[in-house]
């Protein structure tokens, strides 16, 4: 099958000198900020301004954050106005922005409209690189749908191009570098949202070789069932026995700035399919997601080498479905691992670690990167802990975290730090193996990253569990239902702030 997916592009972004040099098109977008109710127009509006003092004045709108209101005027470029709530505007940051062009797009995504004329607002309180950033992430981001298995198509015409009004046409230019993310969180999306038996751990293959066909910058390399053998991967190879797809590790190296020998690598958790094994889970409805830290990996790839980003990083994927048949690995049972670390299998669905494990040490030895960074639908225990808004973070270094709390902060894909507390190494230990792969319960989090970091090499490490983060149950703002593409832009931001110091 040849993946299809990076073949979309994100819509285009036009530039138009003033607001009455603006296109015809079939929408206007205006921000307002809330106090005075005034329109905040990159430009002056002329008769316009005549035609929304009624739904400016009156009680139907209050230019609330996000509220969005449709006029049609007659008379202008476009049929259909939507007016769009920014809040006050002493209390505006990146991520208000991105929500209230997010709700503004939203408001539109059922109408036939292809064509939007966006008036960028104009603020002290904000940056212009901010700012829109801020329009332009929102827009983009909500107008993700996902509809591969649904028979009736939406009808609609898709979202061909935005004119802004307001920024210089070298801003408007700039915004290709977020067109190139957010195509990368694309990907990453529809990996994460189809089915386990359409993204299986051979698709995952076929994506990252089509990158690497795709881009001279990067390079693909696969260890297959029989190399995984031969080079000792007895933990992936355990995970994957079940199932009728063989496991594998996806190498893929990504060369952005050949003047530097700094060298980060990525690992994603590809489990393709968790049913927990044959400590079967009892409800596996969302585990077709269980990819999505490789999904996250190959969304990097993609936006870096779109963006031609300046760094130097390889993506290291162990895929695997963790299936339940005559072939399973088994409970009690002892593997042994790349590393050479034996493993007491306490429990057979928190393969996660165990596939991780193998690929951390893989690249530890094979690679002996300047920084090691994983991310895993790792734990439950993250989702009770901190929910479907923030991420969990574990490190054994500072610089490292504090950069991706940075990043975090900054592309809203927030997370938090949580200790690595050694006291509970203890419940890892096992009688007949040099280490069990699960402990108690409590901090479920922190001894999954605690069985993670025996296995890496004394190399700054910093370990994301996206469990909660990779996928939510609604719509949130900007970020539709399901798949968020989570990491992706968290990733692309951390390198960038590495290559600017
Ligand atoms: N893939 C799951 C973790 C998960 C849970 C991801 C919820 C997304 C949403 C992981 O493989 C798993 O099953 N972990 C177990 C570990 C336990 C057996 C120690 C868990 O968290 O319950
Ligand atoms: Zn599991
Ligand atoms: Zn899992």
């Amino acid at each position: 099958m040849k993946p299809k997916e990076f073949e979309t592009t994100p819509p285009a972004f036009r530039h138009a000198a003033s607001f009455s040099a603006r296109p015809k098109a079939d929408a206007l977008i205006i921000p307002v900020w809330k106090g005075g109710k005034k329109v905040e127009f990159g430009a002056s509006i002329g008769k316009l301004g005549t035609t929304l003092r009624h739904p400016m004045k009156s009680d139907e709108f209050s230019a609330s954050k996000n509220e969005c209101l449709h006029v049609f005027p007659s008379g202008q470029k476009e049929s259909r106005i939507i007016i769009v709530g920014l809040g006050e505007e002493k209390k505006v940051d990146i991520e208000a922005i991105r929500s209230a062009f997010g709700h503004a797009l939203q408001s539109i995504s059922k109408k036939n409209v292809a064509t939007v004329n966006v008036s960028v607002p104009q603020t002290s309180f904000l940056d212009e690189d901010d700012l829109l950033r801020g329009v332009s992430e929102g827009l983009l981001l909500a107008d993700y749908q996902f509809e591969d298995y649904a028979q009736e198509k939406s009808k609609k015409s898709k979202i061909k191009y935005f004119t802004l009004v307001g920024p210089t046409p070298e801003a408007v230019k700039g915004l290709e570098k977020v067109r190139g993310i957010v195509r990368g969180v694309t990907l990453t999306q529809d990996l994460v949202n189809q089915n386990a038996d359409d993204v299986t751990p051979q698709y995952l293959i076929d994506v990252s070789r089509a990158l690497g066909d795709q881009f001279s910058s990067i390079h693909t390399s696969i260890l297959n069932k029989k190399s995984l053998q031969e080079e000792g991967l007895g933990l992936l190879l355990a995970v994957g026995r079940g199932a009728a797809h063989e496991p594998a590790l996806i190498v893929c190296r990504y060369k952005g700035d050949r003047s530097s020998k700094d060298h980060t690598v990525v690992v994603g958790k590809g489990v393709t399919y968790d049913t927990g094994g044959l400590d079967k889970k009892s409800n596996m409805i969302t585990m077709k997601r269980d990819m999505a830290g490789a999904g996250a990996c190959l969304g990097l790839l993609l936006a870096a080498a779109t963006t031609k980003l300046k760094a130097n990083f390889t993506v290291v994927i162990p895929t695997a479905e963790n299936a339940i048949g005559a072939k399973s690995y088994k409970p009690g049972d002892v593997y042994k691992s790349f590393s050479g670390k034996s493993v007491e299998i306490g429990n057979t669905d928190a393969e996660g670690r165990l596939i991780l494990a193998d690929a951390l040490s893989y690249a530890c030895k094979r690679y002996k990167p300047d920084r090691l960074i994983d991310f895993a639908t790792l734990t439950g225990a993250v989702v009770v802990a901190l929910g479907h808004h923030v991420s969990g973070l574990m490190a054994t270094d500072d610089k490292l975290a504090e950069d991706l709390i940075l990043a975090g902060e900054k592309t809203y894909e927030r997370v938090c730090r949580l200790p690595l507390v050694d006291a509970y190494l203890s419940e890892l230990h096992s009688d007949i193996a040099d280490i069990k792969n699960v402990g108690g319960r409590e901090a479920g989090s922190i001894k999954a990253a605690l069985f993670l970091r025996e296995f890496i090499d004394d190399v700054p490490w910093a370990h994301l569990d996206i469990a909660g983060t990779a996928s939510i149950p609604s719509r949130r703002d900007y970020i539709p239902k399901y798949a968020t593409g989570v990491g992706v832009r968290l990733m692309m931001e951390y390198f960038e702030n590495r290559s600017a110091s």
